[in-house]
């Protein structure tokens, strides 16, 4: 599928893609942002974790993803997951020059402006603190701020809040695990946590009460969201696509998984209730 400036046509849907449901958080920033636009999220869910996978196979589930977007009439592509966006962009680039592509990427800029003490932590998965977008992104945010970032990888954590598992009870595993993952980072004096995955929005209130069995100081949690959805408006009124129609916007769903899943994760994670189809791609 070949996508090119002239076929492009504003009241074609966006394209959104992550590993599972955690691109959700990115879908709820770009719907209050751009409350016209017809939106399809695909969640590759049947493939997930990305953050266990190598970078080649997650470059192939991303062209494949997109390659299907594209049929189905995309416009623009978020690519609404960190670990996908740090392996797969340059190629999904590549391949599509003309296509409006959005990726995620933990926010290490925003972070070190943020900071008082230029101690800060980056939760994400192990692929995604491997890859070495990141890693020069953090040599760069470093030298040029003097920030210190710690890299901390969640195991685990994207797959339990796949399951809709998220921390509600302090009791629970997923709990457990952002004891594990987050005590030894304020221990070492962090002042900032940057949600480097997408999932970890969902598990923000648990993230919290975390933090605060340990610390009454201020410690900030950096999620890109907003900025993407800001930066998505941006690239589709450069091109002039913003949705010209008027109607309803409409907002479908896919899944590599069970379509039970996804529609309980629209609607347990934000109360939506769209048509969600399974498919094999
Ligand atoms: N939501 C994804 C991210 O932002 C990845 C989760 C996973 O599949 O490991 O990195």
């Amino acid at each position: 599928m070949t996508f090119t400036a002239s076929t492009a046509r504003p009241n074609a849907p966006i394209g959104i893609f992550d590993s599972g449901v955690g691109g959700l958080s990115v879908l709820r920033h770009i719907r209050a942002q751009l409350p016209q636009e017809d939106l399809m999220y695909f969640a590759d869910s049947g493939y997930a974790p990305y953050g266990d996978k190598t970078e080649q196979q997650v470059v192939d589930r991303s062209l494949a993803i997109t390659a299907f977007l594209l049929q189905q009439g995309a416009k623009a592509l978020v690519v609404a997951c960190n670990t996908a966006t740090i392996a797969a962009i340059k190629a999904l680039r590549a391949r599509y020059p003309d296509l409006p592509i959005v990726g995620v990427e933990p926010g290490l800029k925003p972070a070190a402006s943020i900071s008082r003490n230029g101690k800060i932590a980056v939760l994400a998965t192990e692929r995604a603190l491997r890859g070495d977008k990141l890693l020069a992104l953090r040599e760069q945010v470093s030298a040029a701020t003097g920030a210190t970032f710690i890299l901390q990888p969640c195991i685990g954590l994207a797959d339990r809040i796949e399951q809709c598992e998220l921390g509600n009870d302090p009791t629970d595993a997923t709990s457990a695990m952002l004891e594990r993952y987050i005590a030894p980072m304020l221990a070492q004096g962090v002042d900032t946590l940057v949600l480097g995955c997408t999932h970890y929005p969902f598990v923000q209130d648990a993230i919290v009460r975390t933090v605060r069995a340990h610390t009454q100081e201020t410690i900030t949690l950096v999620d890109t969201g907003d900025a993407v959805a800001r930066q998505l408006a941006r690239l589709l009124d450069a091109a002039s696509l913003r949705r010209i129609d008027n109607d309803a916007p409409r907002l479908q769903g896919y899944t590599t998984a069970k379509v039970e899943a996804l529609a309980k994760a629209f609607s347990g994670l934000l109360d939506l209730q769209p048509p969600v189809t399974h498919l094999s791609v």
